[in-house]
């Protein structure tokens, strides 16, 4: 079988390989079982349950007072008091493609190894781009970015240190970028919208991941009032579809789905991660949206995976390490525990069908069977709170194993 170099690419596109793509997954392994599970993204698995949409969300052109009561949701939804502040986006990649547009200065630093997209547009906009390992190396470009929890290592530099630099940048002229993509599943006061200072400071939101709706293309970008109209500009009239701002403006609003998901997503990350160590893996960070781990045959493990019909995420620049998303039912979880048994014990699990990947009931996705490794739900925040504590210790400011590489 192939090594993971070369192996997986991007698309045309983007020459970046990214998760979630299972047509890339099926040509590799032709006899996998249907369907397949992927855990390939940090997508929520179990979305935000949409309400009908009126027809009219399908037939009209999006009207600018809708885009600004959805604007204005995300902003109450962010912590932000100023609407103003808040551009509505198809998607946050969209975004990232805008920013090399409207923000001038030749010298751009990120904070790696994080989300490659970052890089590839500021190099192709024709920018210096230097990936750096600490927040102090970042001020002293015109422009620094920040993954934040990152991707896909889930290192969190702490809200008021990035509030603390976004100042120092702003005072010397400067911008910091912070890619918010996956910061609603954290702690609330981990975001750093509401911190920001008045100019020369750019937040992105995502709503795919959270609210596991990746396909209807929606995000937002933070910035000054001015900035946020620019940015709205730079998409023109309709850029935002009818059907993303009825969900957006549904989903936004339901701040007890979003708390409830919170401590589920929690508990779900702990789960896997046990499946994971009963596997040979170390864990080395993420969030509760995805795992990062390390297996010393990480080869073999996708390859066991993917011929079970399981896509995770592999990375470019290093196999040992593995990115998994979390199953969203229940026949997912048992395939998924049933494919990372050692072979040697696989005798002890009956197969299950392939239509049991097909459940989509939410009850179902309750704590399923004794053969799952469990860890209590009141100890799961803990837990992770911890790995990722181990995680900031490596970075920003000291030496990680990725330093060196600024791939995703
Ligand atoms: C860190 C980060 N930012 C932005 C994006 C793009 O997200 P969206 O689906 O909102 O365009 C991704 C997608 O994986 C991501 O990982």
């Amino acid at each position: 079988m192939d090594r993971c170099d070369g192996a997986w690419q991007g698309t045309g596109a983007s020459p970046v390989y990214h998760g979630g793509d299972l047509a890339q997954a099926r040509r590799r392994f032709p006899a996998a079982p249907e369907p397949w599970i992927d855990l390939s993204t940090g997508i929520n698995p179990r979305p935000y349950r949409l309400p009908p949409l009126a027809a009219e969300a399908w037939t009209r052109l999006p009207e600018a007072a809708a885009v600004a009561e959805l604007e204005a949701i995300a902003a109450d939804t962010f912590g932000v008091a100023d609407p103003g502040r808040v551009a509505a986006t198809p998607g946050t990649q969209a975004a990232i493609q805008m920013l090399p547009h409207l923000l001038p200065g030749p010298r751009v630093a990120i904070l790696g190894f994080t989300y490659q997209e970052h890089a590839r547009v500021w190099r192709e906009a024709g920018r210096s781009v230097t990936v750096v390992e600490t927040m102090a190396e970042l001020g002293r470009f015109d422009l620094g970015l920040v993954v934040n929890p990152n991707n896909p290592d889930g290192r969190l530099v702490p809200a008021a240190d990035l509030a603390a630099a976004a100042r120092a940048m702003a005072a010397a002229g400067r911008t910091l970028i912070v890619d918010e993509a996956f910061v609603e599943v954290m702690d609330p006061d981990d975001g750093v919208a509401s911190q920001l200072p008045a100019a020369g400071a750019i937040v992105l939101r995502s709503f795919g991941k959270t609210w596991g709706l990746a396909g209807v293309r929606l995000g937002f970008v933070v910035g000054a009032p001015d900035f946020a109209a620019a940015m709205r500009r730079a998409f023109g009239p309709w850029a935002v579809s009818g059907p993303a701002i009825a969900a957006g403006r549904a989903a936004l609003a339901d701040h007890r789905w979003l708390a409830a998901t919170r401590t589920r997503l929690r508990r779900d990350a702990a789960r896997l991660d046990a499946l994971l160590v009963a596997a040979g893996c170390r864990i080395r960070g993420g969030t509760p949206l995805f795992r990062f781990v390390e297996h010393d045959a990480a080869t073999a493990l996708v390859d066991r995976l993917g011929a079970a019909g399981i896509h995770v995420r592999r990375f470019p620049h290093d196999d040992r390490v593995l990115r998994f998303g979390l199953p969203g039912t229940v026949a997912a979880w048992r395939r998924l525990a049933s494919a990372l048994r050692p072979p040697s014990l696989d005798h002890a699990s009956p197969d299950r069908t392939a239509d049991d990947a097909t459940s989509t009931d939410p009850a179902s996705c309750e704590p399923v069977s004794a053969t799952l490794p469990r860890a209590p739900d009141d100890r799961s925040h803990t837990a992770l709170r911890a790995r990722r504590t181990i995680v900031q210790q490596h970075s920003p400011g000291t030496s990680s194993p990725l330093r060196r590489h600024d791939g995703n």
